[in-house]
């Protein structure tokens, strides 16, 4: 089938080479020329495993090409996604949808007769029938679908899951929008991952209700691991206990930081306003996100804890920004607001982040940006390890307390061993444990 994938980010990327590798022909069209330029050189514009490889492949094949051009590459096009982004709204914290709604405006000059278009990006209940009226409007002869197919993938997983999904969601009452949408996941439904397909506005909600539950999650556990550290009980222990439950399920179960990212929370966000415009608050949710929020910056009280509540003068050393391991992404990442409490406090901050420092310096002010772990450490009154990269589990913790000019480490992932660090003479800091282990 011949694909357009408008929007070459993290989704529309790693969909449009993953459907060129199932064998479709795709051409991903992006507005930002500059990336375009860099993907056609080969380099890949974000970091995500087995992203550049799969890319390589396919274009060497011939089944992928990245265009700025919309009108060309969509007029050849029997499906059309929009997977544009979908931030948060400035002013009211809704779902922005000036790119979607720009997008279907392009696309209805050219769209060509008898086209499917599927919007992948996140969008609110309803975002669909606008998208129709729109392309509509431009081009009052077309006999359009619109389909939603929300994405389920996670950075620095991508394309595993993109190609494993759990579940693939198609909304569209459209009996020929359907059997398409069947013929472009043809390859993972003879992988017997499950398709379910539904009305338009059901697949949109579900996106949301997904990634709320999961913040949910997250939020729910980081309260117990506060009350935790309240009553002396470990948190870790309480999450294995519960979820090894299969009605609750141990994934997003780990206290730390409180969540972060390109999607939780505006997607939470963007539910809230959706429940408030419809007279039906989620009210779970808009605690959640409260909760949330006032996370990040306990984070960083944490720190001050262990230095009698006085950070002036204090060096911190900040392992990890981005908002989890393998990727580049730092969009509400909880090290932002982390690090300007630890600044608001008076402390000195240095930074590192195996992939994410040229995205930090764009990000953060009067930060010191180190070239590894160890240089980030020297002469610091505190480790704080933010993001669990794989190569921060296993620090040398004896170089670190000859390095350091006061030993202490404040583990807000919960990668180490309380023992095992107070054993190399620190003080250590997870989240969620005994104050007896903790400190
Ligand atoms: N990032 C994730 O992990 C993830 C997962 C699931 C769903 N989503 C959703 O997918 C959507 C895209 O997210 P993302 O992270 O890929 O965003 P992104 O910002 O990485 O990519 C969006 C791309 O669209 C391009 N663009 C914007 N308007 C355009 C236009 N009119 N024509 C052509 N290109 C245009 C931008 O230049 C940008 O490269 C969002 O709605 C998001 O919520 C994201």
């Amino acid at each position: 089938m011949h694909i357009a994938m408008i929007g070459a980010g993290y989704v529309g990327l790693v969909s449009g080479a993953c459907f060129s590798d199932f064998g479709h022909q795709v051409v991903c069209i992006d507005s930002n020329a500059e990336k375009v330029a860099s993907l056609n050189n080969g380099e890949m514009p974000i970091h995500e495993p087995g992203l550049a490889e799969l890319v390589a492949r396919n274009v060497g094949q011939g089944r992928l090409s990245f265009a700025s051009d919309l009108k060309s590459a969509v007029s050849e096009a029997e499906v059309v996604f929009i997977a544009v982004g979908t931030p948060s709204r400035r002013g009211d914290g809704h779902a922005d949808l000036s790119y979607v709604y720009a997008a279907a405006r392009e696309i209805g000059t050219v769209l060509p007769e008898r086209a499917v278009v599927v919007t992948k990006s996140t969008v609110p209940v309803g975002t669909g029938d606008e998208v129709e009226r729109i392309i509509r409007e431009e081009n009052p002869a077309a006999t359009v679908a619109v389909v939603s197919n929300p994405e389920f993938l996670r950075e620095g997983a991508a394309i595993r899951d993109f190609k494993h999904p759990d579940r693939i969601v198609i909304g569209t009452d459209d009996p020929r929008a359907r059997s398409v949408m069947a013929e472009v996941y043809r390859p993972l439904h003879l992988n017997a991952s499950p398709i379910l397909y539904t009305d338009r506005r059901t697949a949109e909600l579900t996106k949301y209700a997904a990634n709320s539950f999961l913040a949910t999650k997250i939020a729910f556990i980081n309260e117990i691991a506060d009350l935790a550290e309240k009553v002396g009980a470990n948190v870790q222990e309480v999450a294995r206990g519960i979820g090894l439950d299969n009605r609750i399920g141990q994934k997003f179960l780990h206290a730390g930081p409180g969540f972060g990212g390109s999607c939780f929370p505006k997607d939470a966000m963007a539910l809230i306003k959706t429940g408030q415009d419809n007279e039906s608050p989620v009210r779970i949710v808009e605690t959640v996100v409260a909760v949330n929020d006032q996370r990040k910056r306990a984070m960083a009280r944490k720190v001050a804890n262990a230095f009698g509540g006085n950070l002036r003068g204090k060096s911190i050393a900040v392992l990890g920004v981005t908002f989890k391991p393998d990727t580049d992404d730092m969009r509400d990442a909880p090290s932002i607001p982390l690090i300007t409490a630890l600044q608001d406090m008076g402390a000195e901050v240095r930074v590192f982040d195996p992939v994410g420092m040229e995205q930090a310096k764009n990000v953060f002010e009067n930060v010191t940006f180190c070239e590894n772990a160890y240089r980030c450490a020297k002469g610091c009154h505190a480790l704080v390890i933010v993001t669990e990269w794989e190569q921060f589990r296993a620090l040398d913790l004896k170089e670190l307390s000859t390095i350091m000019a006061c030993p202490v480490i404040v583990d807000l992932r919960n990668i180490y061993s309380p023992e095992e660090v107070r054993r190399n003479g620190f003080l250590y800091c997870g989240v969620g444990r005994p104050k007896s282990v903790a400190y």
